[in-house]
């Protein structure tokens, strides 16, 4: 029998990979008296919170800490980050810390860099946060129910002198499929959101508050991270009582500020805004989604008096990280992803776990996606890079659905065919049937996944990786 990589993790062999890791990473602390104890406690476990109105009963989450969202990590740049994940959920779990570019080992990716912590175990996460932006945290293992179900976080990394604000806020944007009971909506795992769009919900809250309220005053300076933590929508957005700026995109400073017009969030991306409050005194200021020309309220800032005469200069661009510079691009090794499958996509097969298997056998097993003919994640890697290496990939959505594409461990520029390039993004939203080129300089040595983040899609069979060595 072949044995694979998946069967090679988990086998005893797995046991080996984590006796490898450098001292002090791996924290299988179960079999000890006391966990190490400078490292504060992130326990993932069941929880009650009212997400709904006080007329519906609290909902049964899954939360870090039992609350929703999970206590917030705030770090100066560069400084350590350290915690004892425990897992006291009724099934395995691992931490992502979404978009910082850490050691390998660190990257709680099942399968890629770590074994899954069971229900009872731990794991100490320890690493250096190298970029000043707004993270966050989420499981890795059956994500499209544990995030569902309200496990995540924020992690914000302070820069050594933030911009002046009067107010800065961590803004967990959701989207949950509830039942009228406030209860989740059964369907996990339904093969209808798997092969379509993913989990869409119908309640939509921030910071798990389905009426989110703020006091402010006019003038006032405020600034928002916001961060999408659907499992699969895309949120357009729109601002109105606040005139501003967009300075960072997941969680990499814009070079120069972009006038704050119409917003638009992808499952798992990052945008800081620096706004001023211009509605009136007596008036609100609002955040809505979008949908087919309605506005639906996300958030609500009432304006209660006038905070100083007039706005505020406008703020510097924020500095940026050491992110290696693209390097020449005509020389890069490069790669071709292509996406396909899912309903109305004509896929015929696909590779799944070393066999080729008809459309109907891949969606016996919910698997509705490939990715250069691979269902999941493939044995060999997309490419394997040298170390500082610059690397172009161009991903081919030869799908009718939108996806939102993220790579680990790095952040990269969509570029064009023209040269110009995007801004740092580690998560990019491509429509149906669109095409791509991203590139950027791997620097960080390790195995690192590349899915979609609509949640579905990824465990419906949208991942693959690569290796920089
Ligand atoms: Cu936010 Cu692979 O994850
Ligand atoms: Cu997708």
């Amino acid at each position: 029998m072949q044995i694979t990589r998946r069967r090679f993790l988990a086998g005893a062999a797995g046991a080996l990979l984590l006796g490898q890791l450098p001292l002090g990473c791996t924290a299988d602390t179960s079999g000890l008296p006391t966990p190490p104890s400078h490292a504060p406690e992130l326990r993932a476990q069941e929880g009650s919170v009212q997400l709904t109105p006080p007329e519906y009963p609290e909902t049964p989450v899954w939360g870090y800490g039992g609350s929703v969202p999970g206590p917030q990590i705030r770090v100066p740049q560069g400084q350590r980050v350290s915690r004892l994940f425990v897992n006291d959920l009724p099934q395995p779990s691992t931490v992502h810390w979404h978009g910082v570019r850490l050691v390998n080992a660190m990257d709680g990716v099942p399968e890629l860099t770590q074994t899954v912590v069971p229900p009872g175990k731990s794991f100490l996460y320890e690493f250096d946060a190298p970029d000043a932006g707004t993270f966050w945290y989420h499981p890795h293992d059956r994500a499209w129910e544990q995030m569902a179900r309200g496990l995540y976080g924020a992690l914000i990394v302070e820069e050594p002198e933030p911009p002046f604000v009067d107010h800065d806020e961590v803004l967990l944007l959701d989207d949950w499929y509830l039942t009228a009971e406030a209860d989740f909506h059964p369907s996990f795992g339904a093969a209808h959101d798997w092969a379509h769009a993913g989990r869409l919900g119908n309640w939509l809250t921030i910071n798990g508050e389905g009426n989110w309220t703020r006091t402010t005053r006019q003038h006032e300076r405020w600034r928002l991270r916001l961060v999408n933590t659907s499992n699969a929508r895309v949120l357009p957005l729109e601002v109105k009582g606040l005139a501003g700026w967009l300075v960072a995109l997941d969680g990499q400073p814009l070079s120069f500020l972009q006038q704050l017009s119409h917003l638009q969030l992808a499952p798992a991306q990052r945008a800081d805004l620096i706004v001023d409050v211009v509605a009136q005194e007596g008036e609100e200021a609002t955040l809505s989604l979008l949908q087919e020309d309605r506005g639906i309220l996300f958030g609500t800032f009432a304006v209660n008096g006038v905070g100083r005469a007039d706005r505020l200069p406008e703020p510097e661009p924020l500095p940026a990280n050491p992110v290696p510079p693209l390097g020449d691009l005509e020389a890069a090794r490069s790669a071709s992803l292509l996406m396909e499958g899912g309903a109305m996509g004509g896929m015929q097969q696909a590779m799944l776990d070393g066999r080729n298997l008809k459309w109907q056998q891949l969606l016996n097993r919910n698997k509705f996606w490939a990715m250069n003919g691979v269902a999941n994640v493939p044995d060999d890697p997309l490419l394997n890079a040298a170390v500082g290496e610059t690397i172009r990939i161009r991903i081919i959505n030869d799908t009718v659905w939108p996806h939102a594409m993220h790579l680990h461990g790095h952040h990269f520029r969509r570029v064009t065919a023209e040269g110009t390039h995007g801004p740092l993004r580690d998560t990019l939203l491509l429509e149906r049937e669109e095409s791509a080129e991203i590139a950027f300089v791997a620097d960080n040595p390790g195995d690192w996944l590349l899915h979609c983040h609509m949640l579905e899609h990824s465990d419906g069979g949208m991942k693959t990786w690569l290796r920089v060595a």
